[in-house]
């Protein structure tokens, strides 16, 4: 009886808890939007973007209406990797302003109502970071702060330890000749891991967590979680045959030892408890992990409220069908676990932009898909104005990503195509920056492509994105019935239905030639809607009714009925 009374007791609790959290999640159903900090707005005219620059331009984002915005690196660095090899963790590098600016920064979103979200990149630091030299030295506790291994003798040769590669090619293993042993680095070899299975370094991170919190952050977005920790054995990693990769490319390895393993899961376990005992408001938290489905489910168990779904990036493409989209949009749906929220990646720093990955006259088209179904959108910034890569020559390339794939190969890997300087205007640099060098160089569409040309159009990509992160908030969005149909070869169509009475309909058709389709038959839609909004490109007008049951659709054009 007693036992009985207990677990009622605790099931109600539960309950009651869980319902306070979600009343409490202020990004549900609302677009989050990605800054890199090097190339939205140079405040200082150095030619690299910064946070007064940022802050100079926080009108725009409340313009476009997102909820939050999330900042890539912004921390003490050396570079190597643009942010991503941190030398302090709470510190602000002297590229991008100081710790007084982070706070305007932040005090001007809050009187915008918007919040601001960091990176956190637990996985590595800067071997320029003072615990480096420290763990070289072997002074305790950064002894263990990072993963070192003696050397493997072949045959009086030295070599690593093992057979791991690092993401920027060729071993992941460098040799360091004062403790004369092989430290890890899964990125380049200025970015030593960090060694989680030490308490001390557990707890330096958390501490880096609370810090944050109280300067006012209302989240972290984690950088590559999967490689958070490594399998202690140290074992080679089995080789896929036939990739056809030179034997530098981490392609070629099976990553069983160096990602997803379990202890990465109790570990955000542990950020969230510390999230969750800050104060202010419930803290967002997005994980980045490309990753399989199942595994990438398994982060909402332990903490994550957006572990990014890419399936616009590494599983859809433009030579995909309807079917294929339909397919993959509904398994990812049926696999969100109770009371979660599904998330939608348009694009982002390491992913060519989403108007060059499908073509430009489709830029529209994931945006829309990412607005009418029901979660998160998460937004690059450049996507809201149609940016697409701008192609760069060798002699141009900075990314390590390119630079270390050599002059043969840096554009398959080079991700500078889509970091380029945020077309503001038609001035000088875009208007990004008061010095017409830029540390990339600005697309030269920037005359005609800029937010300033688009702002007031409603049939713009601008026009379109902010009516479509407006549809987000609709409750439409957040508990009408969803259903995804593929109307003849070409047409998919997403149906959202809130009780009898309203409906809305994205059609999108695939084909590069005009379609007319019996919508309402198909869809079983109303035969009368009106166009709320239509990608760029379609001719389609806003506000104008359609007759569902002979809808015209032109080539590779995009459409929301209400
Ligand atoms: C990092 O920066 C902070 C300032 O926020 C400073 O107090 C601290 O000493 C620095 N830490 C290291 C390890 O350099
Ligand atoms: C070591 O040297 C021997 C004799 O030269 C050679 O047969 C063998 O293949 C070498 N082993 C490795 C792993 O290189
Ligand atoms: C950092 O990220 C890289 C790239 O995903 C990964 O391979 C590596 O294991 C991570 N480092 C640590 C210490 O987890
Ligand atoms: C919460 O705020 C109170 C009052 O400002 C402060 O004393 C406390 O340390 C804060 N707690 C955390 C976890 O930040
Ligand atoms: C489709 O994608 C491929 C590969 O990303 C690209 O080369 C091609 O230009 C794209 N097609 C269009 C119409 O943009
Ligand atoms: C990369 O450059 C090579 C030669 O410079 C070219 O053949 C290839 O099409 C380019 N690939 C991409 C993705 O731009």
């Amino acid at each position: 009886m007693l036992r009985r009374t207990l677990l009622v007791l605790f099931l109600c609790t539960l309950s009651e808890y869980t319902l306070a959290q979600n009343a409490d999640e202020w990004w549900r159903d609302t677009f989050v939007y990605q800054v890199y900090p090097r190339s939205f707005k140079d405040g200082n005219g150095d030619g690299v973007g910064d946070l007064n620059g940022i802050t100079s331009k926080l009108e725009h984002l409340a313009d476009l209406g997102i909820s939050a915005l999330w900042l890539s690196p912004i921390y003490t660095s050396p570079m190597v990797d643009f942010g991503y090899d941190i030398a302090n963790f709470t510190n602000i590098d002297s590229i991008f302003g100081t710790l007084d600016d982070f706070s305007r920064l932040v005090a001007k979103a809050k009187t915008l109502k918007l919040k601001v979200v960091l990176d956190f990149v637990p996985n590595h630091s800067s071997d320029k970071h003072a615990w480096f030299p420290k763990s070289v030295q072997k002074i305790k506790p950064y002894d263990e702060y990072y993963i070192w291994k003696d050397a493997k003798m072949v045959n009086g040769t030295r070599k690593p330890p093992n057979n791991w590669l690092s993401a920027f090619q060729g071993s992941a293993w460098t040799w360091n000749d004062q403790r004369k042993q092989y430290y890890l680095h899964q990125f380049a070899a200025g970015q030593p891991d960090l060694n989680y299975r030490s308490t001390a370094l557990q707890e330096e991170m958390k501490n880096v967590l609370r810090f944050w919190t109280n300067r006012g952050v209302d989240g972290i977005r984690i950088d590559t979680i999967p490689n958070l920790i490594e399998d202690s054995r140290f074992l080679d990693e089995p080789k896929i045959p036939n990739t056809g990769l030179p034997d530098t490319d981490p392609g070629t390895l099976q990553h069983i030892y160096t990602a997803d393993q379990d202890e990465t899961y109790d570990i955000l376990k542990s950020w969230r408890q510390v999230l969750d005992s800050s104060n202010g408001t419930r803290k967002i938290i997005l994980t980045e992990a490309w990753t399989s489905l199942s595994l990438t489910m398994k982060y909402y168990n332990y903490g994550s409220n957006v572990p990014f779904n890419f399936m616009f990036i590494n599983q859809l493409n433009n030579q995909s069908s309807p079917l294929d989209f339909k397919r993959i949009i509904d398994r990812y749906l049926n696999s969100i676990p109770q009371g979660q929220q599904p998330n939608w990646v348009v694009g982002n720093h390491d992913s060519h932009r989403a108007g060059s990955r499908y073509g430009e006259q489709r830029a529209d088209q994931i945006p829309m898909i990412a607005a009418v179904l029901p979660g998160v959108g998460v937004l690059y910034n450049g996507d809201e104005i149609g940016m697409i890569d701008r192609p760069l020559s060798w002699a141009e390339t900075v990314d390590p990503a390119g630079c270390n794939a050599g002059p043969g190969r840096y554009n398959v890997t080079s991700r500078d195509p889509e970091r380029t300087p945020f077309q503001w205007d038609s001035t000088t640099s875009a208007g990004f920056s008061t010095n017409p060098k830029t540390w990339l160089p600005v697309h030269p569409n920037y005359k005609t492509l800029n937010l300033a040309a688009q702002k007031s159009s409603p049939t713009s990509h601008y026009g379109i994105t902010k009516q479509l992160v407006a549809l987000k908030k609709d409750p439409i969005i957040r508990t009408g019935s969803t259903q995804l149909i593929v109307a003849g070869e070409n047409v998919l169509g997403i149906v959202r239905r809130l009780d009898q009475s309203r409906t809305i309909a994205l059609l999108i058709n695939f084909a590069n030639k005009p379609i007319t389709i019996d919508a309402s038959a198909w869809l079983n839609i109303p035969t009368s809607m009106s166009v709320l909004v239509a990608s760029v490109g379609s001719k389609i007008a806003p506000g104008i009714r359609v007759n569902t049951a002979a809808l015209n659709l032109p080539a590779a054009a995009s459409v929301i009925l209400k």
